[in-house]
Order: C-alpha cells, then structure tokens, then sequence
C-alpha cells in the first residue's frame, strides 16, 4: 500500500476536521437526534413560493446565461443589489470594492490567502468563529486569541498581545471580528468599542476582517445604530467587510460577498480565479431576483421575529432545567446561546452522555484558539421547532445532571448574569 503521508502539502498536515462539520455527520446518522450544533438556519422559514417562481422564470431557456460561467466578480446586477444591501447598513461601495463570494467562507479563504504568509500573526476574539480559525489555520497563520469582555474585545489584552508578537519579530496583518451577535457567543461589541477599533487599526496599522452575517437579525427593538458596522465609518480604508445571504435568504445557494479597499478587491478576484471561477450563475441569479422582487425585505422583519421566539424559547427552558448551574448572556440577535457549566463538567467528554440522550450541541473549545472553553457549550436555536428545543434542553439538562453526580460535585447556587 502507498504511504501518502510524505506527498501532503504543509497546510494540508495542519487541516482538521470543523467540530460543527463532524456533528452535521452524526446528525445525518440518526433522525432522532435533536440538534442545537450546526447555525443551520430554520427551512421552514425559506420563501419556496418566490424561488420556486423565481426559478421557473430563469429556467426558460431564454436566456442562456443563467447557466453559463460568468464574471469572477460576481453577476453586475447582484453587484449592484449587494452595494444597495450595503448603502442601507451606511457602507458606501463602489463595484471595484465588490466580490461577489461563495459563501463568506470563501471569502474567508480568500482573504487568508491574499494577505497572510506563512508565519504571520493573526489576532482572533476569545472565542471566534471555527470556519475564520480554519481558513486562516490552513494559510498557516500563527493565530493568536485576544479576550474579549461582555461589550467586545478587552483592549488592554489587544495592546499587550500586539506588543508581545511584534517584540518577538513577528508579522500582525489582521484583526478577526465578529461585531454584530457573535458566532459562538451572541455578543455585540458596542459603538465605543467600535470607533476604538477603527482609531486602534490606523494606529497600530493594521487591516479589521469585519464578518457580519447575522447584523439584520437583530430582536427585541434594538436601535440599528447599536449594529451598525465597522466598516460603515471606514475612513481610512482599514477595514474588509464580509457579509452573507446564508442567513437572511438561503445557505444553499451559497452567494455572499467582500466588500474591501479597491486594491484588495483585486487581488482577492485574482485568488478566486484559481479558486472556483466564479460563484454559481443560478445561484446569483435566485439572488438577485429575490432581492430585485423584495423577498429579502419580507423576510428579515419575519426572521427577526422568528428567532427572537426561538431565543426566548431556550432560554426560558435553560432557566428552568438548569438556572441553578448555567449563565448564558442574551444574546440580542443571531442564532446562539453561549452556555457556561460548572467547572468541573467537560463538554467533550460530556458528548457520549448527550449522545446517549439524543441531542447534540458544539463543545466550545472548537470556538478558542487557546484550548480553553472546555466547559462551555454552543446551543443554536435557529433550527428546532419550539417543541423541539424544549425537548432538547430537557435531555441536554439530563446529562448535564448525570455528568454532574457522576462526578460528585455540589452544585454550587450561581446567580445568572
Ligand atoms: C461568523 C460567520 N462567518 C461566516 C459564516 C459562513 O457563512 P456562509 O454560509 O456565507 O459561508 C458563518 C456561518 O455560520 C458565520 O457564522
């Protein structure tokens, strides 16, 4: 037999499997399984009425196009529907800025491969989003974690960090943020926090990766200001803006974009060259006449409401089966409760139990480039029926309660944040 080993590229020995990926594979496994793992947004919510006349309106045959390869940049009118998307957030963008992506994980993608060598440092929140750890992991990058506090990173650990890679001769190109309901937390940095951002990133020159696929879905009346992006008051061209339709239209079509300084735009179009071509024709298309036909603006007010009952829904059901031992801040947006347990529980060796139980959920030290978060847990409200979460959190209690007697602590009282 052939040892392959020797043949695999340096990044290839540093990829690993996504945590989130893994548990979609044991979800495919068993339909009794109810899962709080993957940030699937809930179908039922899908406007299959617009696609499906959507789609029977592009699929004359009329129009070749449709299904033929297009420009790397992304279909001109979805450009021009995404630069409408962004002057709404208060983001102007010109088409050079404009790449249309498959999904903003390749936009991830390519960001890392256009400015990140092997080597260089790039700073993350503690916790950050796994596929943004994956991307810039497979570019080899030295990823370093920053703390982050209830309204955003702490900058006092950002300038220590900073200080200490760039004393020790090393490269710090980029900052990774996740302002708007954060994937896995939930928390939104605040305003201040954003104008020190921007100040910081001029100051200490360096470029922010603003992802924000979850600003829209924001719940209980929360002024937009609060939500407002990095980017929108961008004046010294420091910041790279990556969004999605994933959330508010559909995942599977896989359309997002970057919305970056000029220069950058051209280089990550280059990077996307090699990469696929081009997104998906069809799928822009569906895109761009959901836009065009204001199904994006019907569904956000109904997903807002959709998810902001999801969210109440668990959290009611934490509080009860277990406010005693659990703290979760609330999230004011987005799809996930960020569920800190005693101590002394481990939510990887704590997987078999839930399994046992029937319900998944995504440990959280998939989210920390630390190794920390060892008893902390992602639960995702999008996807489960209201039954459903009730249900789950009841097993998941279970185990948490088993886990615990099994290990004979007292459970100290906690008060909830
Ligand atoms: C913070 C964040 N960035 C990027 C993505 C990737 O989204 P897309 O479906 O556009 O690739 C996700 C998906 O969950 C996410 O939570």
């Amino acid at each position: 037999m052939t040892n392959y080993d020797p043949f695999f590229s340096r990044s290839a020995d540093v990829m690993r499997e996504s945590a989130i990926r893994k548990m979609g594979t044991v979800l495919a496994q068993a339909a009794d399984i109810i899962s709080f793992a993957p940030g699937y947004p809930a179908p039922d919510t899908f406007a299959w009425q617009d696609f499906r006349e959507i789609a029977a309106d592009l699929l004359t045959g009329e129009d070749g196009t449709v299904l033929q390869y297009g420009a790397t940049r992304g279909f001109r009118p979805l450009v021009e529907s995404i630069i409408a998307v962004l002057a709404a957030r208060g983001i102007a963008a010109g088409r050079e800025e404009i790449v249309v992506t498959t999904g903003s994980q390749q936009g991830l993608d390519l960001v890392a491969r256009v400015l990140v060598d092997p080597g260089d440092v790039v700073l993350l929140e503690l916790p950050s989003y796994t596929g943004g750890i994956t991307a810039f992991r497979n570019a080899r990058a030295r990823l370093v974690g920053v703390r982050q506090e209830a309204d955003g990173l702490d900058f006092d650990d950002l300038e220590h960090v900073l200080a200490r890679e760039r004393a020790e001769g090393r490269r710090v190109r980029i900052l990774y943020v996740v302002p708007n309901f954060q994937n896995p937390t939930g928390l939104l940095i605040s305003r201040e926090k954003r104008y020190l951002l921007r100040e910081w990133a001029a100051r200490r020159d360096l470029l922010l990766l603003e992802d924000d696929p979850y600003g829209d879905l924001r719940f209980d009346d929360l002024d937009p200001a609060n939500t407002r992006s990095i980017k929108a008051d961008d004046e010294d061209g420091r910041v790279v803006y990556l969004s999605s339709f994933s959330k508010t239209i559909a995942p599977g079509f896989r359309v997002a974009w970057i919305a970056a300084p000029a220069p950058i735009a051209a280089k990550i179009e280059l990077a996307k060259q090699a990469a696929d071509l081009c997104t998906g024709a069809f799928d822009q298309r569906m895109i761009h006449e959901a836009c065009k036909r204001g199904v994006l603006e019907r569904q956000v007010p109904l997903l807002r409401r959709h998810y902001q009952a999801k969210r109440d829904v668990m959290s009611s059901a934490l509080v009860e089966e277990l406010g005693d031992v659990a703290t979760w801040p609330t999230p004011k947006g987005g799809f996930f409760l960020w569920v800190t347990l005693p101590e002394s529980i481990d939510v990887e060796e704590m997987l078999q139990r839930a399994l046992a139980q029937r319900i998944i959920y995504v440990a959280g030290s998939a989210f920390f480039v630390d190794g920390s978060g060892r008893n902390i847990v992602r639960l995702c409200y999008a996807t489960p029926s209201h039954e459903h979460i009730v249900e789950g959190v009841r097993r998941f209690a279970r185990a948490v309660r088993e886990e615990l007697a099994e290990r004979r602590i007292a459970i100290p009282s906690l008060s909830r944040a």
